[in-house]
């Protein structure tokens, strides 16, 4: 996982609960980067599984609760980094169908070793979109996080449903979307 993900967790956790806190659950996991990340490495997705329960134990918020929130708060983080990604899209529904052959084409482009989720979006009709996340990587939260951020940054009146179709092989949800 790129290294941005990691940095962008840890200056997250600082603004909620201080400087203190990246020392505490640092120090809590046995971490093989050591906890040194810069935005251009590529780490262990475990790595962050292991940040996330640490903060989880020490701040006594579900694990999911903080990964949605961190993917909430990364949405608007990537608008701020990554302007030129959001300049063709006018609606969210429009923005969650450019993620998969779009954004993270971009994203791939910058970053040749980003290992990205797989997504398939069905425009049901104009008010439901259907998009169903895979991937080997047990991110769902983080993806429900992401696309709650891109619903609020549009300013959309959108229920998001959600149902979780996991296999053996990857981690699969399926996020139903209906404006209101
Ligand atoms: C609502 C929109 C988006 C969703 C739902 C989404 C979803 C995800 C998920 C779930 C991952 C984790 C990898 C995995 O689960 O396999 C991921 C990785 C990533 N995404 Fe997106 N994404 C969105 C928009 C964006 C945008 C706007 C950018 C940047 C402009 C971006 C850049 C990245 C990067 C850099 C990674 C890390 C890849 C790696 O660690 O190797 N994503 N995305």
């Amino acid at each position: 996982m790129k290294g941005v993900v990691f940095t962008e967790f840890l200056d997250m956790v600082e603004s909620l609960f201080g400087a203190d806190m990246i020392d505490d659950i640092i120090e809590d996991c046995t971490l093989k980067s050591g906890g040194a990340y810069t935005s251009v490495g590529t780490y262990d997705y475990e790595e962050l599984v292991l940040l996330v329960t640490a903060l989880s134990k020490r701040s006594d918020i579900a694990v999911k609760d903080l990964v949605q929130k961190y993917g909430h708060h990364l949405f608007f983080r990537f608008h701020d980094m990554f302007p030129t990604f959001f300049e063709k899209q006018n609606s969210a529904f429009d923005f969650l169908e450019s993620v998969h052959g779009y954004v993270h084409v971009e994203v791939k482009k910058l970053y040749p070793d980003a290992a990205l989720p797989n997504f398939e979006t069905k425009n049901v009709n104009e008010n439901e979109l259907v998009m169903i996340y895979r991937s080997h990587c047990p991110f769902s939260d983080f993806a429900e996080g992401l696309i709650h951020g891109c619903v609020e940054f549009y300013d959309e009146n959108i229920e998001i449903r959600v149902e979780d179709k996991n296999t053996k092989a990857e981690f699969c949800r399926v996020f139903t979307l209906l404006k209101h």
